[in-house]
This record gives C-alpha cells, structure tokens and sequence, in this order.
C-alpha cells in the first residue's frame, strides 16, 4: 500500500495522506543550520550541532508520536485547523505534503481556505523560512487569524530534558515589534540568540508556553489559539515558545502571504548588549531584513534548487527502470549528502544527543558523498584522521563542534583505521589531488605530532599488522565493523556499555572481516604508497595482503562460507559448527569483494551459501541462524531478540556488499536483485509493512526471526545510502572512477536494457551511452571517446571543461 507517490519532475515525494505508517521526514539545510520536519510540520532545529546549540525543543518517544514542530494554526471562525494536519487533526478538505530538495511544502485546504506552507534553510543563511501563502477559495470574503509556534530549547539538548530545577528558573526572551528573541543564558556565557519573527504586523504574541497553551493542555489544544486571543505573555522561567498571531483577510480569490524566519544569531563578546540586557539586534535583524518578500524567498528557494540540481547534475541515469532513476538520480544522493552532515547524530531515531560523528562511519560516508562536493569531503578526511593515535589505531567517535576525540567511548575497534585507507582512496580516485597525503595532520589532535596523512595511512596499515592473532588473522579488540560482536567484553551488568566494558582482554579474539577488509583497500594502498615513489613499501604491502589472503583461506575458510571470527576462547564464530549464527553475511561480502577465493571456487560458494541461507524475501539477513540467547563471549548481537538488529535483522548497510561481491563474480541478475531488495523505490508498494519513509533507506528491516518481519526501523542516517550509491553506481552500472580515469565495468542482468549514464569527472563532462544489445552481465567488447576508439575499458582524464560523448559496446 502507497501513502504518496514520487513526482521525479519535481525531484519530490508526495505524500497524499497525513497519518502515514510513520512519521516520514525531510532535512533542511546543508551547511550549518539544519531542521528535520515530518510531514505532519514535527521537528525540531538546530546549528552546527544537535546536542549543544539546539534552538526547538522536540521531546523523543512521546505520545502521541511527533509531537512538537514549527506549527501554523489557523483560527477561521472557530473552525481551527493545521495546514500540517498535526496537532490539531481537524479533518481537512484536502491535504498534501511534498518533501524535495532542502525544502517541504505542505498543502492543505479547509472551507475555502486553501494554505500552503513553504518550510526550507536558505543556502547561506542560518535559519529557517516557513511561508504561508493562504487563498480564499470561497465566494465570500474571509477573515481569519494564524497563530506561530515554536518552543524554544535552552540551547544544550540533555540538559534540557533533564535538568529542570535549573531550567525551569532560567528561560528569558525579548520581544521587540514583530520579532521574538529566546536568549536564556545569553547575559553569562552564551554569545548567541534565536529570534522568531514575521513579516507582517501582529496582533499579539505570546513567550510563554504555559499562558498560550494552558498547563493541562497539549499542541492539539492551545487556549490562545481557540478562543482567538493572544496572551501577549513574557517567558520568566518556565519553558519560553515563540508565537506571533495575525489576522488576515482575503477578499474571494484574493491570496496573500506571511513569511515566518526562525534564525540562530551569534554577536562578538564584547558587543553583545544595546543597552544593559537589552540584545544587540543587528545580526537579527539583517537575517530578517533578507527575508521579507516573497520575491526574496523565491529567489532563495530558485537557489536552492539550483544548488541541488547542480549537485545531482555530477551523476545522471537514464534507463527503461524509472525506480532505478529516481534513486540513483534524486533520493540516494540526497540521502548521502543527509548522512554526510549528520553522520548518526540527529533523526526520528537517533537523538541528537548520543553520538558524535562515527570514525568509520564517517569515513564510509564518503563513498557516496565525494563526487557531490569533493572540498568538503577533503575537510571531512582530515578531521578524521586527526583523531588518529600515534599507534594507528583511533578513536571510535568524535564531536563535530571541538572535533577532539571522544573519550568516553575510547579506541580499539581493530576495523576503525583501515575505513581511512578506504576513504582517502575513493576521494584521490574522485579528485585525482594527490596533495592531500603531504597535508600535515595531527594524532590525537595534539599538533606537535603532526605527520602527513600519507604517515596516517602507514600507520593505519601497520596497525592490523601489529595485532595479528594465532591465526595471522587480525585481532577484533572491542568490536569490528558490527559493534554488536563484543568477544572481549564480558558484560553482565545491566545498562553498561556492550562494546566499551572491554573487561576480557583475551589477545587471540580474531576478526574474519577485517581480514578481508584489509585485503580489499590493500592493493588501493599499495598503489598510493608506489605512486609517492615508495616502492619498496609498496611491494612489502602487497606481500603482506598475500599473507592475510592465504590467512583467510587456511584459517578463515569454514568448508560453505568464510568463518566470521575466532572468540576469547579460540572458538569460531559463524561456523557450521556451531548451534547458532552458523553464517555472517560480512566476510562473505568482503572477502569476495576483496577478490580471496575467486580463483578456488570459494568466493563463489559463500555467494551461494547467503542466497541459500540468508536471504529472504526484504533482504539478506546478517547471521543465521539468530542468537536465541545471551551469550557472554559474543556480546550485544546475542542481546536482540532474534530478527532485529545485528541479530539476525536484515541490516541493510552490508546488503550492497553481497551485491558489490556478485559484480566481482561477473552475477549482474544476482547483484541487481539483492539491489532492489532493500531499495526503498522499489518496496514503496509495501509501505504499510515496511512503515518508514519509501525515498529512503533504513539502517535495518526486520528479519525473517522477528514477527515484524519486513518491518524497517532507523532510517536516513545509516551507512546504507553510500554503500548502496557506491553499489550502484560504480558496480552495477559501472561509471568507476579510478586514480587514473574513469573505468567502464557495468554488471547489470542481461535484460536490462541500454542505459546512459552523464558523469561529471575531473573537470569534465562524459556521456556514456552503454549499448547492451548483446545481452551481456558484464564485460566492455568496444568503446568510443568522441568517436575515437579507446583501448581497454579506462576513459582518460580530459579534464578541459568539455563534454564528451563515450560509446560502450558490451559483449
Ligand atoms: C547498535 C549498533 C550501533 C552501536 C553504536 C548498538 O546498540 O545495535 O548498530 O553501531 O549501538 O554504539
Ligand atoms: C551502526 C554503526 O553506526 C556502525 O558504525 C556499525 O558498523 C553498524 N551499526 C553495525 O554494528
């Protein structure tokens, strides 16, 4: 069942009914202020950084679920009602939200009155516009009031839900004609300040949530906005809000609008004050001045969409599958570009106050982003790597404000340093700026031990080499890429960190996963070592890949499939030995990515064992079977109930990794299927099974386990967006960049048809028109730069600003 549908035109989805399965979001922003909006108007905003500088309070798990957002209610001779259908949920007339590009548009009519809300952040600017463009569609005059929203956060989002005795003592405002300024904590140590104001002139407002909703009232109840009568209340403690009310009256056919900006405003130190506690407004009031037209807000909305048409242009499919298209074209890059800038911190799921940017999330993000905008992508890699130790290994997370190293969770997840190697490849290959391994970077942050990123690398490299197990395979030390897989740490204590109570230091607990994972970016690694003149160390660097291959395919082998680990214990893990979690999907994934058993037949085999054991009608399942019990060698997988999560859910991040491994075998009607299985284009018909958002993945769908099987929680920041744009775009239909051009290598089913790709590249524009009549999975017979034959499958670099037409014959 359908909620919407996609409107590709308009690079849109279009949501048809308020009370979908879930709330389904959108993000606004891209730079430094960001809001996430449901497509009932809930959500909340924030600069730079979730938890520390939140502007709107959003309460998490509340019933009803998405409460609290930016909220218009319209007051039309008592009838009250929201152009976003929450909170009130007065039946409407007709209702339509469409989430796009950096913005969303809410649509909605009721007794003539037809109302459409504009919600995005300029580029540029810090705040969020919300226009309301209201139309009397009746046949007599109107006159109604609209009343504005927002509850101010007190900046620092955990203490916010926790601190109250403080709190409740704290909150001040400002208001000054039409603007409303939350500036708790402003007269000590803040220098920033939010404001709220509108276009036009008000009748009233209101700073003060309890005097405008009423103590034992929710959103779907403000006494102000029923009986028609602003408070005009000044916050003193308590929880401030910002609300302005305006009467509008619109003769028939007449439309007029209001235009809303909620903006984050910083003054120097020493020019905060007017005049004693009165807010130095200047920066307000250019930040309101820039949007009081409608001509201004079209202009920034016409921006902002030549700013993502412009970003999107750098990778262009054209084929006889429209999901296909609107996935590769529109939602999966945009979604790489979400999780980019938000690495794990703030969603329906993740609150804004947990993590801070994830070291190999962030370096795996990268793969899907790096094409967009390369600069920021460089910036991205060297912040990572100066939380680099000295030993190679790194820190787990660190946050994006100070961009130290996050303590409390430490180092020594083994897997952490080779995602570097990883990312740093794919932006060399993007860029070709070989420059970036002579910059100097930090370990540890601390700048006195500054080295190049190349020296990162190195250490990176050498630090899987430094702790080798029994096997010669690498140690997993708190966790690997599936943080869940906890073999030394031994917890029995309840709400202690699974993956941070490292009580168990076994020193022979060895990862089957980072093993391929090693030997996958060795190669990249050695040619970038070589390429700076290190050939010696080049050539040391591939022996050593050898020695990990024949590691893996002596000790990491397990007859079906590749074992996943060796536990505390020097017991396998993920073997037809064992009574449960039999087989992982990871190593199958990496390993055969990484090319270890094509020539012996095992990398197909393990192929053959995930379709055989892992995959299900909604994706391919992580193990198999689930853990039905606490295991205390094992760690947190074992504490999911079986089907969710890494135990046993489908987990949807490494699905393209089985899809990337088919390529390698030459499968393309296996890699497309275990494509679209987890698509959300192409599960879109099941909406009501699989309840988020169908333009974006989820981290994870239930598995076959779970009674919710098909059922996806934990979407848009998950690493599933750059793996499967990695996937798709590099794999299957195989536009590649390499450090020395763009390699041509589609694996697509024999059916699927000619398709072109447009593709931005160094400084030029290729069309590469892939000529599929020979009904080939894979394999270039010919192919044409501008008529002029090319030999091999490898497109030089042109980089002239020009545009060039590429003709590939498969066969
Ligand atoms: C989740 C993992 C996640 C980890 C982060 C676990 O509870 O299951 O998916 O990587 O937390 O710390
Ligand atoms: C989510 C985490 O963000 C990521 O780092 C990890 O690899 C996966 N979960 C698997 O556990």
């Amino acid at each position: 069942m359908k909620f919407g549908y996609f409107d590709d035109g308009r690079k849109e989805y279009v949501i048809t009914r308020p009370d979908t399965p879930y709330p389904w979001i959108n993000y606004l922003g891209s730079e430094n202020f960001f809001s996430l909006i449901s497509n009932t108007s809930g959500g909340y905003c924030f600069y730079k950084d979730a938890r520390m500088l939140r502007l709107t309070r959003y309460r998490y798990n509340n019933v009803p679920t998405d409460a609290g957002g930016r909220y218009f209610y319209i007051n039309d001779g008592g009838t009250v009602w929201n152009p976003g259908w929450a909170p009130l949920k007065t039946p409407l007339d007709s209702y339509e939200c469409r989430h796009g590009m950096g913005y969303s548009v809410f649509d909605s009519s009721k007794n003539g009155l037809r109302v459409t809300q504009t919600a995005f952040v300029p580029i540029g600017a810090d705040c969020e516009v919300n226009r309301l463009t209201m139309k009397n569609t009746s046949a007599e005059p109107k006159s109604f009031q609209v009343f504005s929203f927002v509850e101010f956060c007190l900046w620092n989002a955990y203490d916010d839900m926790t601190n109250f005795q403080r709190n409740f003592n704290i909150g001040e405002v400002e208001v000054a004609g039409k603007a409303i300024y939350h500036k708790t904590e402003y007269r000590e140590r803040r220098n920033h300040y939010a404001v709220f104001g509108v276009n036009a002139p008000i009748d009233g407002f209101d700073t003060d949530r309890e005097s405008f909703l009423g103590l034992y009232n929710g959103f779907d109840k403000p006494d102000a906005v029923l009986e028609g009568k602003s408070r005009n209340s000044v916050a003193s403690g308590w929880a401030p809000i910002g609300s302005h009310c305006v009467r509008v009256t619109l003769a028939p056919g007449e439309e007029k609008s209001l235009i809303y900006v909620l903006g984050y405003c910083e003054n120097p130190e020493d020019d905060k004050w007017e005049s004693p506690n009165v807010v130095n407004k200047a920066p307000a009031q250019k930040l309101l001045s820039a949007f009081t037209t409608d001509a201004q807000v079209d202009s920034a909305l016409e921006r902002l969409k030549e700013y993502w048409n412009g970003l999107l242009s750098n990778y262009q499919l054209d084929s006889a599958d429209e999901k296909l298209n609107r996935m590769v074209n529109i939602w999966n890059q945009y979604q790489c570009m979400v999780t980019f800038n938000m690495s794990r911190s703030a969603s329906y799921f993740e609150s804004g106050i947990g993590r801070g940017m994830g070291f190999r999330d962030s370096a795996q993000d990268l793969l899907g982003f790096v094409h967009l905008i390369p600069s920021r992508a460089r910036t991205r890699i060297l912040d990572i790597a100066a939380t680099q130790m000295e030993d190679g290994s790194a820190y787990h997370q660190y946050q994006p404000l100070t961009k130290r190293g996050n303590h409390e969770v430490g180092s020594g997840f083994n897997d952490d340093s080779l995602w570097l190697i990883f990312g740093v490849s794919a932006y060399i290959k993007e860029t070709g700026d070989w420059s970036i391994l002579q910059e100097q970077v930090p370990f540890n942050n601390v700048d006195a031990s500054a080295d190049t990123l190349l020296e990162h690398l190195k250490r990176s490299f050498d630090h899987v080499l430094n702790n080798l197990g029994p096997h010669k395979l690498p140690l997993i030390g708190r966790a690997d890429w599936n943080d869940c897989l906890n073999l030394n740490c031994f917890s029995k204590t309840p709400g202690e960190s699974f993956q941070t109570c490292a009580n168990f230091e076994s020193g022979i607990a060895e990862s089957v996963f980072i093993a391929g994972l090693f030997v996958a970016v060795g190669p990249d690694y050695a040619d970038i070592l070589r390429r700076s003149g290190l050939k010696q160390e080049a050539e040391h660097a591939l022996c050593e890949v050898q020695n990990m291959t024949d590691a893996i395919l002596k000790d990491g082998w397990d007859g079906e499939w590749f074992l996943r680990a060796y536990d505390a214990f020097g017991d396998k893990v993920g073997s037809r030995d064992c009574d449960e979690g039999k087989l992982f999907i990871e190593p199958q994934g990496f390993c055969v990515m990484a090319g270890v058993g094509v020539k012996e037949g095992m990398a197909q085999r393990a192929l053959d064992s995930v379709h055989e054991h892992l995959d299900t009608e909604y994706g391919i399942v992580l193990n198999w079977p689930s853990y039905t019990s606490y295991r205390l060698n094992l760690g947190e997988i074992s504490s999911y109930p079986p089907g969710y999560k890494e135990n046993g859910g489908i987990f949807c991040h490494n699905n393209p990794w089985i899809s990337i491994a088919e390529t390698v075998l030459g499968r393309g009607d296996k890699a497309f299927s275990v494509y679209k299985k987890t698509c959300p284009a192409y599960t879109e018909e099941i909406s009501e099974i699989h309840r988020t958002e169908p333009y974006v993945y989820a981290q994870m769908i239930a598995g076959r386990d779970a009674p919710r099987h098909g059922e996806a929680k934990n979407s848009w920041l998950t690493g599933t967006a750059a793996w499967s744009f990695y996937d798709v775009s590099q794999f299957i239909l195989g536009i590649r960049p390499q450090f020395d051009g763009l390699e041509i290598d589609p694996c697509i089913p024999a059916d699927f048809g000619n398709f072109t790709v447009e593709r931005k590249f160094r400084g030029a524009t290729y069309r590469i028109e892939i000529d599929n009549s020979a009904k080939k999975c894979k394999g270039v017979r010919s192919m044409t730069l501008d008529g002029k034959p090319v030999a091999g499958n490898l497109l030089p670099v042109c980089g002239d600003g020009q545009k060039y037409i590429v003709r590939v014959t498969m066969g």
